[in-house]
């Protein structure tokens, strides 16, 4: 071997390896509890994450990763405007409280009231006078009015039940199933008008009991920023946005610059994911800058070109087992193709794992559907590709030279597959059977008992794997 030159042997991937079965007592996949934390506050009941790129999460895939329980980031290949705007239609979607429903006067006729229903899609008004509720005027008390020039005053409800703003969700439901309601309304001590629940949105998440939600009942989202000039002026605003985590996101974890992002990111007070590295010692320099989780990934992502490029990498399996355990928490991110890989890659340690591909072509993706010869596709590129990089300099009005960039991402159509949730089931079904065979009824018992074997390649054949 030349003088100083290392050789890392043996190093595995996902096929290489298969998990070993051990005596269990979890008998059913639906016992089994796979809530994970990418950070201290950031609690979500499913690992799993889509990933920050263009063709996989804006806000539609986002919304449906925090409902069943995961959690999306918006990529950062667009504005700065556009990127806080998708993360305030996340934190929109499933308010319990209405900050500011729309408010009538008690003199407004029930020809414009009529009016309001057909432009804002709202059927009830509270009825304000200064500020101050005075009644609430609902469907029930209009609908079926013929005089048109009646007031507001003749036929709304004056003696409103109201709550305040601190209410539970709980407890809010328990009131406006005691009072047969539909609307609650939330006054301060001066009585005047501070929101507003409606059993719909109550009812709508109480339907997704697992949801990854804030503090204050909203979904769960993730910004991503990099390391050019415009860093810190995109980090406030997606902090001002409510982001509830940054992922600062770079092909290169290494680079002192990320390091140095990080630690000036980390003091606006929010919790900070950074990667990507792919060994220990990426991992301990990024947790020193500050960093509450790290994306382990060098190469392994479907549409990736950094491996035969650049000649840099690590395979993914290894990558994980050695990055995980480290005292900060990891993201298995790029290269799981099916539930066997997402599977291996919790048992090896990732408190969650990212998802570009699998996740690409679904009615979630951003995206149109594109037909070709009578099969419906949709678009998946990698976000270092050569077009990512030229969209990326028009939206961000970044100087970019394409002459002399090399591309380390590919660009590619993949069959439409309909809604992300079946994709999900998928990955969550093959994840679950892994913790009964391995009697784990939770994610630290599952890492606990993993144990994996070697396979040979009449093993791999045997086991469906190329
Ligand atoms: P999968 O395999 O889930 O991987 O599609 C998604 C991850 O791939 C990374 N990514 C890239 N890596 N060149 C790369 O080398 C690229 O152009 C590129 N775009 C995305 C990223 O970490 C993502 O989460």
């Amino acid at each position: 071997m030349i003088s100083g030159m290392k050789l890392i042997k043996d190093k595995f991937t996902f096929d290489d390896v298969l998990l070993v079965p051990k005596v269990s007592s979890v008998n059913s996949r639906w016992q089994v509890d796979t809530t994970t934390y990418i950070s201290d506050r950031i609690k979500i009941s499913i690992p799993l994450i889509s990933s920050n790129m263009d063709t996989v999460t804006e806000h539609a895939m986002a919304i449906a990763m925090a409902k069943v329980g995961g959690v999306g980031i918006i990529h950062r290949f667009n504005s700065i405007e556009n990127e806080v705007l998708e993360i305030t239609r996340v934190k929109r979607e499933q308010n319990i409280i209405i900050e500011k429903p729309y408010v009538v006067g008690k003199d407004f006729t029930i020809g414009k009231i009529r009016e309001m229903v057909n432009e804002k899609k709202v059927t009830s008004f509270p009825v304000v006078e200064k500020g101050k509720l005075i009644g609430i005027i609902t469907r029930r008390d209009f609908e079926f009015e013929e005089d048109m020039n009646k007031k507001v005053s003749d036929l709304m409800t004056k003696d409103v039940i109201t709550s305040h703003k601190g209410i539970s969700l709980d407890d809010a439901k328990k009131l406006m199933y005691k009072n047969k309601i539909e609307k609650l309304p939330l006054v301060d001590k001066e009585g005047n008008l501070t929101g507003m629940i409606t059993s719909k949105d109550v009812k709508l998440l109480d339907g997704y009991s697992k949801a990854s939600k804030d503090k204050n009942g909203r979904l769960i989202v993730g910004g991503s920023i990099g390391i050019g000039s415009d860093y810190l002026e995109r980090a406030k605003s997606l902090v001002e946005a409510d982001v509830d985590f940054i992922v600062v996101d770079v092909a290169n974890g290494y680079l002192e610059k990320t390091a140095k992002v990080v630690k000036e990111v980390k003091k606006l007070g929010v919790s900070i994911v950074a990667g990507n590295v792919a060994t220990k010692e990426g991992v301990l320099n990024l947790k020193k800058a500050g960093a509450d989780c790290v994306k382990v990934g060098i190469g392994p992502g479907g549409a990736c070109l950094t491996r035969p490029v650049a000649g840099v990498g690590y395979p993914q399996l290894s990558a994980i087992l050695e990055c995980a355990r480290n005292g900060v928490n990891i993201i298995a991110d790029g290269g799981i193709s099916k539930s066997a890989d997402f599977a291996k890659a919790i048992a090896a340690g990732a408190d969650a794992a990212m998802i570009g591909g699998l996740f690409a072509g679904t009615d979630e993706s951003p995206g149109v559907v594109i037909t070709k010869e009578n099969v419906n596709y949709k678009f998946y590129r990698g976000m270092a590709s050569i077009n990512a990089f030229s969209d990326k300099a028009l939206k961000t009005e970044e100087a970019a030279d394409l002459e002399g960039y090399t591309p380390e991402g590919t660009e590619t159509l993949i069959p439409y597959k309909g809604s992300v949730l079946k994709i999900v089931n998928n990955l969550m079904g093959g994840l679950r059977s892994s913790m009964t065979y391995l009697n784990s009824k939770d994610l630290v018992e599952f890492r606990k008992n993993a144990e994996f074997v070697l396979l040979t390649d009449s093993s791999k054949r045997e086991s469906k794997y190329k």
